[in-house]
């Protein structure tokens, strides 16, 4: 007798999660349901635990389409529930006395860790315009990218998007330039006329060097 294949809902989420190429019309994304992903996606990792994201949620259709215009009219922008701005904070590592003065009001880390974590984030940050930007980049793009699994797992349909005007998007939103427009992310329920097939991808081989 065979046994059953397991399912690992994780597997099958990171199968199912596809690039809408278009979104369903019309259809509301409660708030309550965005702030339940985003609940979960605060568990990303970061750099020293900075969690350089940010993200503007962008439910509104006037400046939904606004925001639309910086991004080459892309018409998914249209029907989606929401365009999600994810940005990146250069400015993150001016949070480390907060997000580490728990831990030691906690007596989980004595005054002496406290201090030699501070001194690295410093040494690390401060000063350095180019690794605080690729540092934004970087952790906002993994914090983005467990997003857009966990709205798979609750039922909604993303697509990450580069094709917009950075520029654009921060005269929309009126942004400070340490927030760093990393992409968008549209959020919907996929149309499902519109489905194409999974692109090529490398075999492992092919993009993993085992040394
Ligand atoms: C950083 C990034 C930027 C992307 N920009 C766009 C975009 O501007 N417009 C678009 O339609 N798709 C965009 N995509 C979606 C890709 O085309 C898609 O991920 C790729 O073809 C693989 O398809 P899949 O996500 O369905 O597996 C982007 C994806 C990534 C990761």
């Amino acid at each position: 007798m065979s046994t059953p294949a397991t399912v690992n809902p994780f597997l099958e989420v990171v199968q199912a999660r596809r690039s809408a190429m278009n979104f369903v019309e019309g259809v509301k994304i409660p708030q309550s349901e965005l702030e339940e992903i985003f609940s979960h996606t605060r568990l990303a990792p970061s750099a020293f635990n900075l969690q350089h994201a940010r993200y503007k949620v962008i439910a509104d259709p006037e400046l939904k389409e606004k925001v639309r215009e910086s991004a080459y009219g892309q018409y998914k922008i249209h029907t989606a529930s929401a365009v999600i701005v994810v940005l990146g904070d250069m400015h993150a590592y001016e949070q480390a006395p907060e997000i580490y003065g728990g831990l030691k009001m906690l007596g989980a880390m004595s005054q002496e860790e406290y201090d030699g974590v501070i001194g690295a984030i410093n040494q690390a940050y401060i000063g350095k315009e180019a690794f605080q930007r690729d540092e934004a980049i970087r952790n906002a793009s993994l914090s983005a990218m467990q997003f857009m699994l966990i709205a798979k797992d609750k039922g909604w349909d993303t697509c990450p998007m580069i094709g917009f005007d950075p520029e654009a998007v921060k005269n929309v939103l009126g942004l400070p330039d340490h927030l760093v427009p990393v992409m968008l992310i549209t959020i919907g329920k996929d149309n499902q006329r519109k489905i194409r097939p999974r692109g090529y991808r490398k075999p492992v081989g092919e993009f993993v060097d085992f040394m």
